[in-house]
């Protein structure tokens, strides 16, 4: 049988490069690790022709119409990820190119994550743990920060990992409102069409919705001035969907109390007015990063593979 060859178009994670190992050792299909620094260099151009599929493991690598031109056999891309904007999905559907994603196994870490950015920012930890360190504490108590109960959650992008966070975040005595294209009718929270109007109601503004030329810098200026002054906003989805200019400037005149963000627009590059403000609490885009869930998401990526090539067809397409 010919090779079925996989092209690694990024460097795998290490439970990518053993679920790979495990699955695959036969002589029908080739992996091809450009990145493996043993091996003498093979470029991408030397097996171009022959690649069939992709196995992506970075958010950041940007996988256009112009870079799967270069693979004339290509039909599947399995990305290591739920979101999946450095790839042009629509493009690949209209070549005849399947394209994977690893959703649901990751949910729930990415929505404990959310909370902790939820309680970091409205109970101000990191800057509590800075006053401990400095040695502030002898000299005056840390100042009141307010209470996450009764306050209100505005999810933006009521899907899997918006929903997950809405139920941790009613058991703590939050209420839920949410924004997207739709109301969902099997949910009870309220639906705002109109995201400014959500902004207005809510406490906290948390940005949960998948990234998309729709989506790009819809959290801007006018949006944080209505979620005010006391208003938090928390991004655990892709930084494009907030205008991080904007974010600088209202958390440094005090237009919004704080922000918590997982994600940034050019990872991982984190704006320096960003990182000088003392109101946000910044993290390297860790919302999947566990063991059990990057070991989940590596035998999904796998799996996809395996699948397609059995002829069963993948087992999680990216939706149409
Ligand atoms: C993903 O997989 O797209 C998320 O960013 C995980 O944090």
């Amino acid at each position: 049988m010919a090779d079925n060859v996989i092209l690694l178009s990024s460097p795998p994670t290490r439970f990518v490069s053993n679920a790979l190992e495990r699955s695959f050792s036969g002589e029908w299909v080739r992996i091809v690790d450009p990145w493996k620094t043993d091996q003498p260099h093979l470029t991408i151009e030397d097996i171009s022709a022959e690649v069939r599929g992709i196995i992506n493991c970075s958010a950041r690598t940007l996988i256009d119409a112009e870079y799967m031109k270069r693979f004339p056999q290509l039909r599947l891309i399995s990305h290591h990820g739920v979101g999946y904007d450095n790839i042009d999905a629509s493009w690949a559907g209209r070549h005849g190119i399947i394209v994977t994603h690893t959703p649901d196994v990751l949910t729930e870490d990415v929505a404990d994550l959310a909370m902790g950015l939820l309680l970091a920012t409205v109970r101000r930890i990191p800057q509590a743990d800075r006053f401990v360190r400095q040695g502030e504490w002898a000299a005056a108590p840390f100042p009141l920060s307010s209470s996450l109960q009764g306050r209100t959650l505005g999810i933006v992008g009521l899907g899997r990992i918006g929903r997950a966070i809405a139920r941790r975040a009613e058991a703590f005595g939050v209420s839920i409102l949410y924004h997207g294209r739709h109301p969902q009718t099997d949910v009870r929270y309220k639906y705002f069409s109109d995201l400014k109007a959500m902004a207005i109601a809510c406490d906290v503004l948390l940005v949960s919705a998948p990234a998309s030329s729709a989506t790009r810098n819809m959290i801007d200026g006018p949006i944080l001035e209505a979620l005010g002054a006391n208003g938090i906003l928390v991004n655990i989805a892709r930084g494009s969907l907030v205008n991080e200019v904007a974010l600088a400037d209202a958390l440094a005149n005090k237009t919004i109390l704080a922000a918590g963000l997982d994600v940034f627009a050019d990872e991982p590059n984190v704006p320096d007015v960003l990182v000088s403000s003392d109101n946000s609490v910044l993290l390297p885009h860790i919302g999947s990063a566990t063991l059990r869930t990057r070991k989940d998401m590596a035998e999904l990526v796998v799996a996809n593979v395996k699948a397609w090539l059995s002829g069963d067809g993948p087992l999680s397409p990216v939706p149409e």
